[in-house]
């Protein structure tokens, strides 16, 4: 995916000695970068479980409490997970001081465009404090120097309301029981994803 391959350009251009994802899932972004140490962290052992399995040296802890001295990595990666983090301000904080002076921050999240056409059939309403690439940006301003906001995407095809239904139940934990709209089929949506680039002050 477009936004996948920036983040990894981002993260290969500054060669990177060591970096942390924060918040890495099943660590298949992590597993792609290019850099002689890379650690993860995540709160979900079964997610520290599935990195592991991929190899990479994956822990358990907390974004708003990262387990590292200050100034320990050149560039530390935050996908898709700040809109779950009860004090986002905290986590960008917790990442600031981890990053070495000048280091650098990389993050791929939604532009309150991706999916639209999905949200506004079903009916759903994001949180309004979600994290994205319009109310993320302050929170970044105030923790690191010259953010970049670079916009990548497309549109995105279900072809039927199976597919569409699968889908939206990966969000009933955080949107509730959504029901896939009765068509047209194929469905289209716009795809819209930021890639926040940040450098430690
Ligand atoms: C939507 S997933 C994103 C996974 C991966 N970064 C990706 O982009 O594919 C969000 C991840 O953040 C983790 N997470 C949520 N709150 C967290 C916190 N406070 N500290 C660390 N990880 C957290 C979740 O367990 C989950 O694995």
């Amino acid at each position: 995916m477009d936004e996948e391959q920036t983040l990894l350009a981002k993260v290969a251009e500054v060669r990177p000695l060591s970096v942390l994802d924060v918040g890495c899932g099943d660590g298949r972004i992590p597993s792609l970068y290019a850099a002689p140490e890379v650690v993860c962290i995540d709160s979900s052992e079964a997610s520290v479980e599935a990195a592991a399995r991929r190899g990479l040296d994956a822990r358990l802890a907390d974004a708003q409490d990262l387990p590292f001295p200050d100034a320990s990595f050149d560039v530390v990666t935050c996908n898709h997970t700040l809109y779950h983090v009860a004090d986002r301000e905290q986590a960008l904080a917790e990442i600031a001081r981890v990053l070495r002076p000048s280091g650098r921050f990389a993050g791929i999240y939604n532009t309150p465009a991706h999916l639209r056409e999905v949200w506004e059939a079903v009916g759903a309403v994001w949180a309004r404090d979600s994290f994205d690439s319009e109310n993320g940006l302050p929170l970044l301003q105030r923790q690191f120097s010259r953010v970049e906001r670079l916009i990548r995407g497309g549109t995105v095809m279900w072809l039927d309301a199976a597919d569409l239904q699968a889908y939206l139940d990966a969000y009933r934990e955080l949107l509730g029981v959504l029901h896939a709209p009765e068509g047209p089929y194929p469905f289209v949506a716009t795809r819209a994803k930021c890639i926040f680039v940040a450098e430690a002050a």
